[in-house]
């Protein structure tokens, strides 16, 4: 297959290569030091909290970004060091609940740890791999007097995958977000992305 490269160079140390070629394109940030493949269609979004943040054009609710603990004050040394992988899951389900959480009167949230796992990538490293679903209820009329007048329904129902690893001391973390229905059509693209995540020695 052919395939075309670019490297575009911001400053001294931050090399972007993208590789195109098939469905998937290429991330890599040298100086964090991490890489991943993503949908060749997926856009871009700058300044969503995350280091790096792609989207679905078309299903808004569907994305994927990369987080890391800050250079000086972490000091990982393996991805062991969360605990073993059931343990790093309920923490990383925790932190989605806590970003989810809402305010809303009469808002019911039901969360599941569908799987947590760890393997050696090709590049010898230990990753973690855990998968969650969560469904948000709401009731469209809370303040209604009688209980039968309020019926909590099914607002969303998501599906969240996390890939953790640590190189440079740091802790890193790909997340995919995306509605469970989209993930069952997508699931082999979704895996594939998860399983291109690599945490990168820097200088
Ligand atoms: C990413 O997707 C999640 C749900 O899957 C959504 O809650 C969040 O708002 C999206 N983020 C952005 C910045 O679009």
């Amino acid at each position: 297959m052919l395939s075309t490269s670019t490297i575009l160079l911001f400053g001294p140390q931050l090399a972007l290569a993208e590789t195109t070629g098939g469905t998937f394109r290429e991330y890599i940030d040298t100086f964090d030091g991490y890489s991943f493949l993503y949908p060749k269609n997926w856009i871009q979004v700058r300044g969503a909290g995350a280091d790096i943040f792609f989207r679905d054009p078309f299903v808004l609710d569907e994305n994927l970004s990369v987080e890391m603990s800050s250079p000086s004050s972490s000091k990982y040394v393996t991805v062991e060091d969360l605990g073993p992988p059931e343990k790093a899951a309920e923490k990383v389900l925790k932190q989605y609940l806590t970003e989810f959480m809402s305010t809303r009167l009469g808002v019911r949230r039901e969360s599941n740890v569908l799987s947590a796992s760890s393997k050696v990538a090709d590049d010898g490293k230990l990753y973690y791999e855990v998968e969650v679903n969560i469904k948000s209820y709401a009731s469209n009329n809370e303040l209604a007097v009688m209980p039968q007048d309020r019926v909590q329904k099914l607002e969303w129902d998501r599906r969240y995958l996390s890939v953790l690893g640590v190189e440079n001391k740091r802790l890193y973390e790909l997340r995919l977000q995306t509605p469970e229905q989209v993930f069952m059509e997508e699931e082999n693209d979704l895996r594939r992305v998860m399983d291109s995540f690599r945490v990168v020695k820097t200088e």
